[in-house]
């Protein structure tokens, strides 16, 4: 008895370590991102340790630059380091490695990859698809340092898609080459192979071109935009911002590129989208106008003119493009030109009467014809936005659709390559969510979600048409984007997604799995130092003041769909939310002087930032701008006054048309007091025809008032809080009580201003403490 005890003792032990382990240990390709096509699990696992040798044939630069990567990835994320040797020549010495080898008809990017007891062997045809074997290798390890166990399974992968981009803004903020390369590292990670470079716009020119010297000189800088208020700045005191990549660096930037599998698409802008250019060469310009570099966000109506100089000019430009880009493709933009000033200047009509072409669309048409046939001599393919997609397009030529997807389709029927990158799911200059915790942005919410659901697949093309899809990419425009941070954020993880639509077969798209796979990812970008956004785990809560106290409740984008084991725990002792916090079900309903705790989490990994809330005074009486509603959204932006600092974590959310917001079922019978606070913000936006639409003049002191309006905000003011700029841009007006009403009334809250620039926002507004 005694002895069947202690049998039944071990027995359990051993089975509790069992489990332990199975529950520790990942299945197979857990963890992975984009998922592969085809998994094959096997039984047994094999042990990742430091004993482990790398192996790679001798001479084969290819797999040895594979090797090293994973090894590198390993180090930083796993604190696991490997040696890379030569192929062991007796067959058991390769016993314990992992070996990288060639093997014939994987295709130029696929890879196989199989895990058994004792021994990894990743193969591929090409260093390309080596290389993406090692990134599936890497992510196979979880990230925690703990289980170094891979299960065994069979990889047999490659990509649906070849044309798996990312478009980088580098014209409305220059970012450094440091910057750029740590770019085209997470992108690898993700095995996503085009960075589409967007060099040269309105606000910047950031290419050095040899033959025209001022294009950098000139053209890579702009006045930076001073805060409302600041005193004027002394002669010769200006300060500039930009910059631009000298040729050296550009010749780095893509050999840098090339040992990632990355290929760098540069784009020069033309016939739009020139300002810098002409601001740099007056002559470029239509009747030589002298324009600034423009410190405007917007769509601007400078063109290139088309004479024989300015198509010699752009000639000479792609030229030393062509030198310095070994890309098969050279994107010329195309988007955006709109005509006022070619249909208003005799010049260009004289010219057009010269070609016999009789509208303005047909003048592009030519013009975009031009520069194809250039592009087509030296070798290269031209690609531009959907706009270039008119009758008598070369199709050698490849659309990039933006419109929707509608330029895509057209594209393919006609016999024309294309691209998919569709406004606004694949703007990436879209917040992620409605938290105030979104950087500055766009309004529009594109969750990761929607990035993750979106079908590439045109079920109305035939097999033959679809051929020309060449594949997709999301875009980063970076007017509100000024830090490597901020791009960070806005593009991961759905940069993650995207990759994952581009790569895996449609039919192993998994909504669920792909969040499981995303908690260790995140520890991966933790540890190689990389803001993602936490956005579609993060904590949202709503706040509001019951008779028994202030009342919670949380909820997350991801929802925790039964089939995802996550959940949202929380605390009210001012302690770190763990795994074994209480779990949220519903709305809880503290005392104030409460704070709360709250994460997300998957399993025993945390899956959010923690998210915390004083629960005061203001509680359930202050709202900030995300919290209110806005009454439209025209142009709905996420923006931060002048005054702030660039990775400042504080936005406001207003329609840039009609900076107004509304409070509803605001008690006023007791006359209650209302604070506000508000930042000036310069109205540096470019809109056109658009800017009389904006309500201007009615203010009633020199630099405005904010209105309260109860009941619609075309009814008169209940109250007024007059306006001052304060050094810091922030400011709370002095308190007002509010006339008594009776009963519970929508409050509306709009500035009356004398002009466009300021443009006020609201950041909070309290009322009734
Ligand atoms: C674009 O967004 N103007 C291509």
């Amino acid at each position: 008895m005694r002895h069947g005890f202690w049998i039944d003792q071990r027995l359990r032990a051993v089975f509790s370590a069992a489990l332990t382990l199975m529950c520790a240990l990942p299945a197979a390709a857990d963890g992975v991102i984009p998922l592969p096509a085809q998994v094959t699990p096997g039984s047994g696992s094999f042990s990742v340790t430091p004993q482990i040798i790398i192996r790679t044939p001798r001479a084969d630069s290819g797999a040895q630059l594979a090797a090293r990567y994973l090894v590198d990835l390993w180090t930083r994320t796993n604190g696991l380091t490997l040696k890379v040797d030569g192929l062991a020549a007796a067959r058991t010495g390769n016993r314990d490695a992992i070996i990288f080898r060639r093997e014939p008809g994987l295709g130029r990017e696929g890879y196989r990859l199989s895990v058994a007891p004792h021994r990894i062997t990743v193969s591929a045809s090409s260093s390309t698809g080596l290389f993406y074997g090692a990134i599936t290798l890497w992510q196979l390890l979880p990230p925690d340092g703990g289980a170094k166990q891979i299960p065994a399974q069979s990889i047999r992968d490659e990509p649906q898609y070849v044309w798996r981009g990312l478009m980088l803004d580098s014209a409305r903020h220059y970012q450094p080459p440091a910057f750029i390369r740590s770019m085209i590292e997470w992108m690898a990670w993700h095995k996503l192979n085009v960075l589409h470079w967007h060099l040269t716009d309105d606000q910047g020119w950031r290419l050095e071109i040899r033959k025209y010297p001022r294009l950098a000189s000139v053209g890579a800088w702009r006045t930076a935009v001073r805060p409302y208020g600041a005193p004027a700045p002394a002669p010769g005191e200006v300060a500039r911002e930009g910059g631009f990549y000298t040729q050296d660096e550009v010749r780095e930037l893509v050999a840098y590129a090339d040992g990632r599998h990355v290929q760098i698409v540069p784009e020069i802008e033309m016939p739009g989208h020139a300002q810098a250019a002409i601001a740099a060469y007056p002559e470029l310009g239509v009747d030589a106008p002298q324009l600034p570099v423009s410190v405007n966000w917007g769509v601007h109506t400078h063109l290139f003119n088309l004479e024989p100089h300015t198509l010699g000019f752009l000639e000479d430009v792609l030229a030393e493009v062509i030198a310095l880009f070994p890309s098969r493709y050279v994107h010329v933009g195309g988007d955006e030109a709109v005509k006022n000033e070619w249909n208003a200047s005799a010049a260009v009509q004289s010219r057009a009467a010269t070609l016999g072409i009789h509208d303005a669309d047909a003048l592009q048409a030519y013009f975009t014809q031009e520069i194809g046939r250039f592009l087509t001599a030296h070798g290269r393919r031209m690609i531009g936005w959907d706009e270039i997609l008119r009758p008598g397009l070369n199709k050698q030529a490849i659309v990039m659709s933006w419109h929707g997807v509608a330029g895509a389709h057209l594209a393919a029927v006609g016999g024309n390559d294309t691209i998919l990158a569709p406004w606004p799911i694949l703007y990436l200059d879209n917040r992620q969510s409605t938290l105030a915790s979104e950087p500055t942005g766009r309004m529009t919410v594109i969750a990761l979600e929607e990035v993750y659901r979106f079908e590439p697949r045109d079920a109305l093309l035939n097999y033959a048409q679809r051929q020309h899809v060449l594949g997709l990419q999301a875009n980063l425009w970076t007017e509100h984007m000024g830090t490597e941070r901020r791009v960070q954020w806005m593009a991961l993880p759905r940069a993650a997604a995207l990759a994952e639509v581009a790569w895996t077969p449609a039919a192993r798209r998994d909504w669920d799995g792909f969040l499981e796979r995303l908690v260790p990812m995140f520890a991966r970008y933790r540890a190689l130092g990389v803001n993602y956004a936490d956005s579609v785990f993060a904590v949202a809560a709503k706040v509001s003041r019951d008779s028994g106290g202030i009342s919670v409740a949380l909820s997350n984008q991801a929802k925790f769909a039964t089939a995802v084991r996550g959940d949202i725990r929380y605390t009210l002792d001012g302690r770190e939310p763990t795994p074994q916090s209480p779990k949220y079900s519903a709305p809880v309903t503290v005392p104030e002087g409460s704070e709360i705790r709250a994460a997300a989490f998957m399993g025993l990994a945390q899956a959010s930032r923690t998210w915390a809330r004083q629960l005061d005074a203001h509680a359930g009486r202050r709202f900030d701008s995300h919290e209110l509603e806005l009454c439209s959204d025209a142009i709905g932006l996420l923006l931060q006054p002048a005054t702030a600092e660039p990775d400042a974590t504080q936005t406001l959310a207003l329609d840039i048309m009609n900076p107004c917001w509304i409070e509803r079922g605001v008690d006023l019978s007791a006359g209650p007091r209302i604070v506000a606070a508000v930042a000036p913000l310069p109205f540096n936006f470019e809109i056109g025809a658009d800017a009389a639409k904006i309500r201007i003049g009615d203010a009633r002191s020199a630099d405005g008032e904010l209105e309260i309006h109860a009941d619609g905000c075309d009814t008169p003011a209940i109250a007024t809080m007059p306006l001052a700029p304060a050094a810091t841009g922030w400011s709370t007006l002095p308190a007002i009580e509010l006339p008594r009403l009776k009963g519970r009334h929508d409050l509306c809250l709009r500035f009356a201003r004398p002009r466009l620039d300021p443009l006020w926002a609201l950041d909070w507004v309290e009322i009734g403490s």
